[in-house]
């Protein structure tokens, strides 16, 4: 039988509220930016401005995401500890240790799963990645944007444009929807079952912020 279990806060409003704004922006950016490289919707009229619409859209989206991920890399600063810096790089040996321990449980080399309050030193490690990708999309994007406008300020926003070619740094940003893809398969898959093989409640916790643990977590 189950030990008894502790409801324990992990994710503060701020993690939940920019883990969905993300969401939402990334799926709404996909969508758009797939358009916007392959055109799939014909225009039978020239009033239809379906383009204009899908980059319009693809903006909008893109000042919400930029604006979100800006406020969750401020709350990895003043957050609770399940929310700090400190989850997403490994610098304890704790943390390598846990690392390790995931890495062997999702390689069927061990049938513990990974416990943790907060994130896994490995998920954690992937959501620095992650965020790595975020913010390539964000700076390329601005790069893309800044063609189209003058100023010191698009400038400065634009800087990618300086680091690559454009065509180049187009299908970069292009390429990053596809790994963004790949990520969302496996991060739903495993979020899941993990959900059901620790039992604590993973998928509604991003939802209400409690967890449900037995302890193992802090051993
Ligand atoms: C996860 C986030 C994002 C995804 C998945 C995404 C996806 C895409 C894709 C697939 C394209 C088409 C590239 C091509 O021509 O093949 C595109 C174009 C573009 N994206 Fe994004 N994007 C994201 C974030 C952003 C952000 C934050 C900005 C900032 C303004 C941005 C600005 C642009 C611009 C300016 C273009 C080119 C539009 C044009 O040529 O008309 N994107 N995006
Ligand atoms: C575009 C889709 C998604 C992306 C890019 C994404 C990305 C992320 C990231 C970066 C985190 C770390 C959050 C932080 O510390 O700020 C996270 C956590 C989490 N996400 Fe998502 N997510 C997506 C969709 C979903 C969906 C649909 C679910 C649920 C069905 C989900 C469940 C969770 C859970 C339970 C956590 C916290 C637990 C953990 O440490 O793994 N995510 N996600």
């Amino acid at each position: 039988m189950d030990k008894e279990r502790i409801r324990t806060y992990a994710w503060e409003f701020p993690v939940r509220l920019t883990h969905w704004l993300n969401v939402v922006s990334i799926l709404t950016l996909s969508i758009t930016g797939f358009y916007i490289g392959q055109p799939f919707i014909h225009a039978v009229k020239s009033n239809q401005y379906i383009m204009g619409w899908m980059r319009f859209i693809h903006f909008v989206a893109a000042y919400v995401f930029t604006m979100s991920v800006a406020f969750r890399i401020y709350w990895m600063f003043v957050g609770n500890r399940y929310a700090r810096i400190g989850v997403f790089i490994p610098h304890t040996s704790r943390q390598w240790r846990d690392l390790w321990g995931a890495v062997k449980f999702y390689l069927f080399l061990s049938k513990k799963p990974p416990y943790a309050v907060g994130h896994t030193a490995f998920a954690g490690l992937v959501y620095f990645f992650i965020f790595l990708i975020y913010l390539f999309q964000i700076f390329s994007g601005f790069a893309l944007y800044s063609l189209s406008h003058t100023g010191d300020l698009w400038n400065t926003l634009g800087w990618m444009k300086g680091v690559m070619h454009l065509q180049t740094l187009r299908l970069y940003h292009h390429l990053a929807m596809y790994i963004l893809m790949v990520f969302v398969i496996g991060h739903v898959y495993l979020s899941w079952y993990l959900d059901l093989k620790e039992r604590n409640g993973l998928i509604s916790s991003i939802f209400s912020g409690y967890k449900f643990v037995t302890g193992k977590e802090w051993e």
